[in-house]
């Protein structure tokens, strides 16, 4: 089976946690895509959905399913996103498409959060995959050095790319995340920060891994 079939599969399953009539949160990357095209086809079982990204919203509107402003919802059912790294107890790393401040949002107001992988991104210790901080333009460089000074790793400019909000994308390499709850929070706590891509503190409910032998629960 290819990454992209595990992923699809992962995706298929999903739908088994939509929550009908209500209105759900869709990630971002390319797992959520194949979820999307999945969802398409049960469209009218939902209200709707909020997007975690211009792209997401973009492609759930090609398919005719109506695509909510956050600010006009109380209540989203179940958030459905994909990762770019999960360790076992559900911690995940995302933003490697940087959508991470949204899909940090959307997760916040959802009641569930289902994470949807392929077994690539199951790790014993996060931060093999670079971390990403979305941070304020004119702060990029104060960050960096804080950051270095505060957690170590090494940060660079995600270069040519700006996310949805604006901003720019450091991302961190070279880090050995040991206590994901405290990093998170460290680096949320600096000035200029606008959010990082540790999912610790709100991690995932639900792990659905794409495997070699069919899609497992975690
Ligand atoms: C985007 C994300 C994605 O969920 C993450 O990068 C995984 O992407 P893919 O499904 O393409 O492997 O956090 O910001």
């Amino acid at each position: 089976m290819t990454q992209d079939e595990m992923k699809q599969a992962v995706a298929q399953e999903a739908l088994n946690y939509v929550v009908k009539d209500t209105i759900i949160g869709v990630g971002t990357g390319s797992t959520a895509n194949f979820f999307i095209d999945s969802l398409a086809t049960i469209k009218d079982e939902i209200k709707g959905a909020v997007a975690s990204s211009v792209a997401t919203a973009d492609r759930l509107k090609s398919y005719g399913i109506k695509v909510y402003d956050l600010n006009e919802v109380d209540e989203i059912s179940v958030y459905i996103d994909g990762a770019d790294e999960s360790d076992k107890n559900f911690n995940l790393i995302k933003g490697g498409g940087g959508a991470l401040t949204r899909e940090k949002i959307v997760a916040a107001v959802s009641k569930q959060f289902v994470c949807i992988a392929d077994e690539s991104k199951i790790v014993k210790t996060l931060g093999e995959f670079d971390l990403p901080v979305e941070v304020i333009p004119m702060a990029s460089n104060y960050v960096k050095n804080k950051i270095i000074s505060t957690i170590g790793g090494s940060p660079s400019v995600r270069k040519n790319f700006v996310t949805d909000n604006g901003n720019l994308i450091l991302d961190i390499k070279g880090l050995k995340i040991h206590n994901p709850k405290s990093t998170e929070k460290t680096l949320d706590s600096i000035v200029g920060t606008v959010t990082n891509g540790l999912f610790a503190n709100r991690c995932a409910d639900i792990v659905l891994l794409g495997t070699e032998s069919g899609v497992k629960r975690l």
